[in-house]
Formats: structure tokens, C-alpha cells, sequence
């Protein structure tokens, strides 16, 4: 039954709920939600808790406790931030087109490319990837290119994969690529990616914290703005994977506030955030 005042106010989330919610979420995502998120938390479960027509959060972690697996997604949908941008930390790009470009100038061209965007929310990065491949390389240097895009959340990963968005957020692509890889803006204001772009790329689900089935290493990697939730020994574990995951010399991403620093040695600085894998 639905709350039956409605409001949010009357779902209290107490320090004990609270912090059994953060060790479900942390056990099974490597999310780390320190106290200080309390309030944050109980506005994104709130929903949920409606949904399932529960008074309070009590009875909520009683039936996480009871059945975690059938919950664990919409917790995880609820609960994990999904900020993201097109061509977020353009630097970045810049340096996956050079890099790029230094693939194809090899004898024998670049062969087999495979990039991954691990975290990759709504879509807008890998999709940054993608128009960027496109622009670095002709047709005949990535016949063999391929993006992979996980993330945790399936809401998310549903909205990436139909690939349309508000035209206000394509204003952050260069003129040239708004031109040549985005639709017109329909009657809803939205626009949509073109078809050559969304090809280069498959979206999966894929929890980081678990094991990866995908075979074969890397050339590059982003994992922008994901660990930074995660604890230091999960974070190392998790770079350290990374760089098994890609070839020598390939390139992993970070976002602006995470770095290397105490967490691989695996790894040459090549630019801000930007990381080389040591042979
Ligand atoms: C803030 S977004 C970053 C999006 C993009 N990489 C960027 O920098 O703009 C973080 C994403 O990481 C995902 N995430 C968090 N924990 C994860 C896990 N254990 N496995 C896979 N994805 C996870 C979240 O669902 C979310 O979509």
C-alpha cells in the first residue's frame, strides 16, 4: 500500500537502516557510502520503497535481507550517480585521436582495435569514443574496431543504448562531429546519434566487481569518475585488472579527481589523468 500521506518526510531512514543498505551496496558493488550520504540515499529509495507500497525502510532492509538478488538492481539503479557529459575532459580525446592516429601509421595499420568505456552511464563517452575513432581513422584502418560500454545499472544502460538525447547536450560536441554523426532535433527536442556511430559500440551490463568474461586485451580503457566510489584495495584491485585487461602501451582513463598515485605502478603518466601501460 502506498505511504498514506505521501510526502517523503515520513520515511525515515534510521543510522542502522542506513548502514546496512551501505554494506549490501558496498559488498556487492564496491560502492562506499560513507554516513554523510544518509539523506542522499534516502531520497533515491524512497521511490523504490513506494513502489513496493512499504511504510518504512525497516521492513525495506528485511526483505533485502530476505531476497538480495531479486533486489540487488533496483537498489543499484537507485543508488549509484550517473553524472555524465559528452566529451567530458576533452583533453582526453584529443589524446585517444593521437593515439589512435599512432596505431594506424604502424605497418600493417592497427589491426584489431577494442576499446572499453567501463562506467559508461547514459552513453554520452562512449559515444565520444566512437566519433572520435571515427574522425582519427578511415573505414578500411577500423574494420576491425570495436567499442565495448558496461555499467552496473540497467536504467542507464537502456537510455545509452537508444541514443537520443536533449540537443542541448550535443552543444558540447565539436561543430564538425554535430554536423556529421547527430540528427536533425525532433518536435520533443531531442536528437539522435547516427547509426554509423552507434554500430561501433555494444553496450553490455557488467558489475566491475565481478569477473569479465570478455577475451582478448585492450587499447584503451576509460574508467572515468566509477572508482572513486570504490575503497583504496578495491580500487588497487581493480587497476590492476586493468592493466592484465590491456596491451602493452595501451592507454587508461581516469577522471579528474582520481589518480594512480598510491594505487599502480603499472603505469606511465602520458597526460592529466591519462595513463600508458608499462610493457
Ligand atoms: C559518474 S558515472 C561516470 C560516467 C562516465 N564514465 C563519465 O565519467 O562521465 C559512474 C558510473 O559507474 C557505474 N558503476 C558504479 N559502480 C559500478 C560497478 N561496480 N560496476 C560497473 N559500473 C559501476 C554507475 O552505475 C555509473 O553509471
Amino acid at each position: 500500500m502506498a505511504h498514506p500521506h505521501g510526502t517523503d518526510e515520513l520515511y525515515a531512514l534510521g543510522l542502522k537502516e542506513f548502514r546496512f543498505l551501505s554494506a549490501f551496496l558496498s559488498a556487492h558493488t564496491g560502492i562506499v557510502l560513507p554516513d554523510s550520504k544518509r539523506e542522499m540515499v534516502r531520497g533515491r529509495m524512497v521511490k523504490r520503497l513506494r513502489a513496493l507500497g512499504l511504510d518504512d525502510f525497516k521492513d525495506y532492509c528485511a526483505l533485502l535481507d530476505a531476497d538480495p538478488d531479486a533486489e540487488l538492481e533496483h537498489v543499484v539503479n537507485a543508488i549509484t550517480t550517473n553524472i555524465t557529459q559528452f566529451f567530458r575532459e576533452p583533453h582526453h580525446f584529443t589524446l585517444l585521436a593521437a593515439d589512435l592516429k599512432r596505431l594506424a601509421a604502424r605497418p600493417g595499420g592497427p589491426g584489431r582495435l577494442r576499446l572499453w568505456s567501463a562506467g559508461c552511464s547514459t552513453g554520452e563517452e562512449p559515444y565520444s569514443m566512437a566519433m572520435t575513432l571515427m574522425d582519427s581513422l578511415s573505414p578500411a584502418q577500423r574494420r576491425d574496431a570495436l567499442i565495448l560500454a558496461t555499467d552496473i545499472d540497467t536504467s542507464v544502460l537502456e537510455r545509452a543504448a537508444r541514443g537520443r538525447y536533449p540537443a542541448k547536450a550535443a552543444e558540447r560536441l565539436p561543430a564538425g562531429y554535430r554536423r556529421r554523426f547527430i540528427g536533425a532535433e525532433d518536435e520533443d527536442g531531442r536528437i539522435e546519434i547516427a547509426e554509423e556511430v552507434r554500430a561501433a559500440i555494444r553496450f553490455r551490463r557488467l558489475n566491475l566487481l565481478d569477473s569479465w568474461p570478455m577475451k582478448g586485451l585492450f587499447d584503451v580503457i576509460f574508467c572515468r569518475n566509477v572508482a572513486i566510489y570504490f575503497d583504496k584495495p578495491t580500487q588497487r584491485a581493480l587497476v590492476d585488472r586493468y592493466a592484465n585487461s590491456l596491451k602493452p602501451g595501451g592507454l587508461l582513463f581516469l577522471g579528474h579527481a582520481e589518480s594512480l598515485i598510491g594505487v599502480s605502478e603499472r603505469f606511465d603518466v602520458v597526460g592529466k589523468t591519462a595513463y600508458r601501460r608499462l610493457p
